[in-house]
């Protein structure tokens, strides 16, 4: 999908080297390029798909409580960097620091602790789960016990109890408190994308990882939505990556936004300045009509 009038394909491109998936480097602590202050520093990433370039040495910083969209083409390498931050696959090459200390050494069951949390491309709920159950997977990987096997108990622990009112409140916080109890399957699809926010937020994360939120929402579905992240990012003073086509979303909601193409950054700026790129407006955003 492309924003605007543009038409959509996916695109590869060739290179050399090695499948990106869990196989490359492993280092010591680094500090990257940029500002000592961001909480997510990538630096110089490439990942390589056999003779695809995913990613072709990416780099760019976010600060702490910012939310950086990045954007670009089908294909350009935007979800792959969301595996690699989340830890499902190495970067052939390259550096990322979360919070000043290298991100590439950690296991993916380790992200949440550390305060990393994200949504997928397409949803990633439990259908037969009710929408309390499906938040409070978010928090498995942060609590002492599973609550599938809790369940299985009578009577609740202290720290069940706890999980449920966490997950309570934070239902509560996106207006989800009617749904708890009802199974995610048969609710309207953009409920569910807020689930999905729901059960990524329940963690408590520092930096939160956004993949096409708005994705199959109506208009007036990504306009709440904008307005649901903006207002999340302001009470809890997340960090934001936002990867969406929904351009009115991204320019509306954006404190910075990175355009990627063919793996590789075509530009970084202000929502206002990457809206005048004629780079950009090549690639990706196509003339205003
Ligand atoms: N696991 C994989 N194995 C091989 N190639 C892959 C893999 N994952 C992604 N790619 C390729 O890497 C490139 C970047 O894909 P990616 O999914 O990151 O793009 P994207 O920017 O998220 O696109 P979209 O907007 O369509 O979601 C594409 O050419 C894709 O086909
Ligand atoms: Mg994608």
């Amino acid at each position: 999908m492309r924003p605007a009038n543009d038409a959509a394909s996916s695109r590869s491109r060739s290179g050399r080297g090695r499948c990106g998936r869990k196989t490359a480097r492993s280092g010591g602590p680094f500090q990257g390029e940029n500002s000592i202050a961001a909480l997510l520093d990538v630096s110089d990433v490439t990942v390589r798909f056999g003779g695809v370039v995913a990613l072709d040495g990416l780099s760019f910083a976010i600060d702490e409580g910012q939310i950086c969209a990045l954007i670009g083409p089908n294909g350009a390498g935007k979800t792959t960097l969301f595996n690699v931050v989340s830890r499902v696959y190495d970067p052939t090459e390259g550096h990322i620091t979360y919070d000043g200390d290298d991100l590439i050494h950690l296991a993916p069951h380790t992200i949440a602790r550390v305060g990393i949390a994200r949504t997928f491309q397409n949803l990633a709920l439990w259908p037969g789960m009710s929408v309390l159950e499906n938040v409070m997977v978010g928090m498995h990987t942060t609590s002492k016990q599973s609550f599938l096997t809790a369940s299985l108990r009578l009577g609740l622990s202290k720290e069940e109890r706890q999980l449920r009112e966490k997950a309570h409140a934070v239902l509560e916080e996106l207006d989800l408190q009617a749904f708890a109890r009802h199974p995610a399957a048969g609710l309207p699809f953009g409920t569910l994308k807020r689930v999905e926010l729901a059960r990524a937020i329940v963690s408590d994360p520092r930096l939160l990882l956004l993949d096409e939120p708005a994705g199959g929402l109506t208009h007036s579905e990504v306009d709440e939505l904008a307005s649901v992240i903006k207002t999340v990012r302001d009470n809890r003073n997340l960090t934001v990556l936002l990867v969406e086509h929904h351009m009115h979303m991204v320019m509306g909601i954006s404190d910075k936004v990175v355009v990627l193409d063919f793996g590789s950054k075509i530009s970084e700026g202000l929502p206002s300045e990457i809206q005048r790129d004629e780079r950009v407006i090549e690639a990706y955003l196509g003339a205003p009509a």
